[in-house]
């Protein structure tokens, strides 16, 4: 991670939030280059999951939404992390995550003759097997943490009854709105963009023509107040979210095959879109005691991030829970009507949630390569934040510079992406910095360009150079940028 993070900085796509006042613990500026990549992944993701199917609509919710709204999803009273602090150095740290972290470092560690009082044997074998403490309650973490004396992993020497007890704190933030007083100025920053697909269910039904099966879809921030581990963008306290909540009659549609079509298409669009490799990824499924009570399958696509892998993106078959809550709190009928038996129906839905930003470091961290002294980021050209770069070979000839200009002027307006501009340094030099940021084509205008209006076209990868005719270009680059 640290080479990623100091190229991150050195190179414009991530820097700490708020460093000009000494930082903002978990939050996270885009830098231009970064800014061109995220931008490119969500097109990407809207283009493949709503403009190109048939059966999918987009929505942009408000970020801050109603209180109810967060009382009837259960998140006021459910949705929260289990912390524990270090008494000595003070670090707050996420326990299921001290847990698994201390678990698969120490997966050899003797477990028989312990006794528990709220553990069971059973459920700490399963631990040490799976390396998940997923589902488990604030007492069960305690008592672990001090019956295998677990660590501080910052200051190391810590045995575990210098930990505080294990407690739950809610992740959402709440605000307070203006000048209406009482209970009614409460609002919150949505903890998830899952909502909004719920809460304008009916408005989205009455103003188009969807029919059963048919997803809405949102890409946008959501908000959680997160005890985070450092690894750069991974998670924050504002990220970017694109949700889908797929809804369907449980009595027309086979679950199991929706389930299992919206695996295959996120599959695709992350091995074939995003060009990541397969080897890095794989599918865990939740077991009962992590499955949401309402979630009758749930499976994570995990990436295998320069930390482990972890989860990239979430599927989950939440039956009719959500429009159900929604429902019995809002006091409104959420249903469609059958226009075959002219009977109401409540859907049910399947929900393929993923992380913008997760998508943005898994793309980084597959595309990193060291070739020696070069460092290349081999990123699909489709979502690479630069597409091309002008050279002129000399920066001192007029009329050298002139003709690249003329060059520039066309890419920039025919090619659809970032063209810029690079006259310092020596070639190489040009062709490294392009490298760590993983433009795909580097062209140079030199001195057989005047007189036969070619040019050097250098591809990345394989860093080899062929002679184009600057009238091919355009067509040559566009097609290659699919
Ligand atoms: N509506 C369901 C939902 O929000 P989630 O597993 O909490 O489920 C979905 O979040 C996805 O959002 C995750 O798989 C992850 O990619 C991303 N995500 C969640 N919390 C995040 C955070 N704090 N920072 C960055 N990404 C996050």
């Amino acid at each position: 991670m640290e080479k990623l993070n100091a190229l991150f900085k050195r190179r414009g796509f991530v820097y700490p939030g708020s460093e000009l006042y000494g930082g903002l613990a978990n939050t996270y500026d885009y830098g231009p280059v970064g800014t061109e990549l995220l931008r490119n992944i969500k097109n990407l993701w809207w283009k493949y999951f709503v403009q190109k199917r048939d059966d999918m609509v987009g929505l942009d919710a408000s970020l801050i939404s109603h209180h109810k709204i967060w009382e009837a999803s259960g998140h006021t009273a459910g949705f929260s992390d289990a912390l524990v602090d270090c008494k000595k150095c003070k670090t707050r740290i996420r326990a299921d995550h001290l847990l698994e972290d201390w678990i698969s470092l120490n997966k050899e560690t003797d477990t028989a003759g312990k006794t528990y009082h709220v553990l069971t044997p059973e459920k700490v074998a399963i631990a040490f097997e799976t390396e998940k403490v997923e589902g488990w309650d604030p007492q069960e973490m305690s008592e672990f943490i001090h019956v295998f004396s677990v660590p501080c992993p910052k200051c190391k020497d810590n045995p575990g009854t210098e930990w505080t007890q294990v407690r739950k704190f809610n992740l959402l933030f709440p605000i307070q709105l203006g000048i209406i007083e009482g209970e009614q100025s409460l609002a919150y920053l949505r903890g998830e963009t899952a909502q909004g697909m719920f809460v304008d269910f009916t408005n989205v039904v009455n103003s188009t023509r969807v029919k059963l099966p048919f997803g809405i879809a949102q890409v946008g921030k959501s908000f959680r107040n997160e005890i985070t581990l450092g690894n750069s963008v991974f998670r924050t306290i504002e990220f970017e979210q694109g949700e889908i909540e797929y809804f369907f009659d449980p009595k027309k549609s086979d679950w199991n095959h929706l389930f299992n079509g919206w695996k295959e298409s996120m599959w695709n669009f992350v091995t074939e879109q995003l060009g990541v490799h397969t080897e890095n990824l794989r599918w865990r499924e939740h077991s009962d005691e992590e499955r949401s009570f309402y979630s009758k399958r749930t499976e994570d696509l995990e990436y295998n991030f320069p930390f482990g892998f972890k989860e990239l993106w979430g599927l989950a078959y939440r039956t009719d829970y959500d429009l159900s809550q929604h429902e019995k709190h809002a006091q409104k009928e959420l249903v469609v009507n059958d226009p075959e038996t002219n009977e109401k129906v409540k859907p049910h839905v399947i929900e393929p949630a993923v992380g913008i930003n997760r998508l943005f470091l898994m793309v980084l961290s597959d595309a990193y390569t060291e070739e020696g002294e070069r460092v290349v980021l081999k990123l699909h050209p489709k979502i690479a934040p630069v597409k091309a770069a002008v050279f002129p070979l000399l920066k001192n000839k007029t009329e050298l510079v002139g003709k690249a200009r003329d060059v520039y002027t066309m890419l920039k307006q025919e090619i659809d992406g970032i063209v810029v501009w690079d006259d310092r340094g020596n070639i190489g030099k040009r062709y490294l910095a392009q490298d760590e940021i993983g433009t795909p084509f580097c062209i140079t205008i030199d001195f057989d360009t005047l007189e036969d209006d070619t040019v050097t076209v250098r591809d990345r990868d394989s860093a080899s150079q062929e002679r184009i005719a600057i009238s091919e270009l355009s067509n040559l680059l566009s097609s290659k940028l699919q």
